[in-house]
């Protein structure tokens, strides 16, 4: 009696300790869920008493025009709950819905309202972009558990909120250059849902470089099959000693198809990517598919080190032939704004030894190499144009003068922005002390995946005002906004792409939507350990300094 008593007992206390483990487990997950916690720090916001409670049975009420972005919650909902989120063009029930709203009272395109009412949820914008920016606000406002496939809530409850919010800057980018390293398709998917999921609009898809092409074009078949591959790889850091090479072939290249699939994939999350194409240097992939193409008569090969190749293409008649044509392909793909022709570090080297490229700079009455520079550039704007597109370039397209209608992206630290935004060009700011994602991102460099250098924590990121304090103020409206870069000399893997980027790219997505005013590091910080949990959600390997 006495022992079953006893066990009795035991078993009770058990069950007692267990309920009570459990509801603490929950309330600190409600505790944590619940709080609203939005990276980038949204410009109004207000909570409300109550919660909506989004079951099976919410549905989606969206008109035909916006049926793209309301799959997308449909999806993103339908993978949380117990059931597929049905959408229906008109309301049959005015509660139990998230309703998609047109709203041309909405005055900027990348604005949106969420207004989350006891019975209901309201998300509109002037445009679908601002409808699917309040998706995303709305995302975070869920478990971050939802972003993983294997859950499956019968409910789930959202604070009352009533949120205005817009973007304080047009250009909110992430560059990833596949010419070092090549990744996935899936990977360039993630990337830009990643870049969704943060706000943020433009795909930088840097896809020609000494070391490797990396599109495909029909005209030119030889720029992947012989372009696209190199012999082998420099092992660790690039010195002029190091003489260490891996042996192994490495190559590839995304196929026109591949790049429709993902144009297509990007647009459907309001993304715009912008293609570089390389000119006039680092083009030694395209020297070697076609030599003809280069100055000196030689047997080119693709890049297998770092660094800067003095081999550049010579301004002749047949190159200039062969890039247009390049375009007319690249324009065909790509329905962005922007073709980014590159422009930075070109050597003058061959262009000095080259008869042609001298007998080009009498010719056209040019003063030296550098303004043959901006004539090339020039020269390729005026066709970019004639297709209907604008050209980006890095700041090195100043020298020589400016192409006309072009908008500079600034690198080496502000002062071509500045000077770029003086002469009333279009600038964005990717300085490297701010936005360089392959500099290292810890002081305790040995503990870290080898980088090429630097120091650029992600406090420091935090911090960057891409207007610089020296451009006079009616200038600022030329600054579009900044992009982070990221160079893959030494990342040769996307969970090493995912650990450079992030938590920096979180931090430059509140740089550029957040008001200077409304940001506060410390503020920042706390949401971060909210957001952090989307990120092992989504299976990220981020880097953890900051946590
Ligand atoms: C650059 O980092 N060379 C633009």
């Amino acid at each position: 009696m006495k022992s079953l008593n006893y066990t009795k007992s035991l078993i009770v206390i058990i069950l007692v300790s267990v309920f009570i483990m459990n509801s603490n487990i929950s309330k600190a997950a409600n505790t944590d869920d619940e709080k609203i916690s939005i990276i980038p720090k949204p410009l109004h916001l207000k909570v409300l008493e109550g919660n909506f409670t989004i079951t099976n049975k919410t549905k989606i009420i969206s008109s035909k025009e916006l049926i793209g972005t309301a799959d997308y919650l449909s999806s993103l909902l339908s993978k949380a709950l117990d059931g597929e989120i049905e959408i229906a063009d008109t309301e049959f029930l005015s509660v139990n819905n998230i309703s998609l709203i047109i709203d041309k009272n909405i005055s900027g395109d990348e604005e949106y309202n969420l207004l989350i009412e006891n019975n209901k949820i309201l998300i509109s914008g002037k445009t679908e972009r601002g409808i699917f920016y309040g998706i995303q606000t709305l995302r975070q406002m869920l478990p971050a558990a939802i972003e993983s496939s294997s859950i499956n809530l019968s409910k789930i409850q959202v604070k009352n909120v009533s949120i205005n919010d817009k973007p304080q800057y047009k250009y909110r980018g992430m560059h990833l250059d596949v010419g070092r390293h090549l990744f996935s398709v899936d990977f360039i998917k993630k990337y830009i849902d990643l870049i969704a999921m943060h706000k943020m609009n433009v795909f930088h898809w840097h896809l020609t470089e000494d070391q490797g092409w990396r599109i495909e074009i029909k005209k030119y078949s030889k720029l992947t099959e012989v372009g696209s591959i190199r012999a082998e790889t420099i092992i660790g850091k690039q010195t002029n000693d190091n003489k260490n090479y891996d042996g192994k072939v490495y190559g590839g290249y995304y196929t026109q198809q591949d790049i429709k699939e993902i144009v297509a994939y990007a647009q459907q999350q309001f993304v715009e990517i912008i293609p570089e194409i390389e000119m006039p240097g680092h083009s030694l992939a395209a020297l070697a598919s076609y030599p003809w193409l280069g100055c000196e008569d030689k047997d080119y090969k693709v890049g297998t080190k770092w660094g800067v190749y003095d081999d550049v293409y010579c301004p002749s008649e047949k190159t200039f032939k062969f890039l247009e044509d390049v375009i007319d392909e690249v324009v065909e793909l790509f329905p962005s704004k922007y073709i980014h022709i590159g422009g930075d570090e070109c050597p003058k080297k061959a262009w000095k030894e080259s008869k042609l490229a001298q007998d080009l700079i009498k010719k056209e009455g040019l003063k030296d190499e550098h303004e043959l520079q901006s004539y090339f550039i020039t020269r390729m704007e005026k066709y970019i144009n004639n297709k209907g597109k604008q050209i980006i370039g890095w700041d090195e397209i100043l020298e020589g003068g400016l192409a006309p209608n072009a908008t500079v992206m600034s690198w080496r630290g502000e002062s071509g922005g500045i000077e770029a935004a003086e002469q009333n060009h279009y600038v964005v700011m990717t300085p490297g002390n701010y936005c360089y994602f392959d500099h290292y991102q810890s002081k305790k460099k040995k503990k870290e995946p080898l980088a090429i250098g630097g120091y650029t924590p992600v406090k420091e990121v935090y911090e960057y005002n891409p207007i610089p304090e020296k451009l006079s103020k009616d200038k600022a409206k030329y600054i579009l906004g900044a992009q982070a870069n990221v160079w893959t000399e030494y990342i040769t893997t996307s969970e090493q792409v995912e650990y450079m980027i992030l938590p920096r790219m979180s931090a430059l997505s509140e740089v550029l939507w957040t008001p200077e005013e409304g940001k506060n590091w410390g503020d920042f910080k706390k949401r971060m350990n909210v957001f952090k949990k989307r990120y092992d959600a989504l299976g990220l390997n981020y880097a953890k300094h900051m946590f």
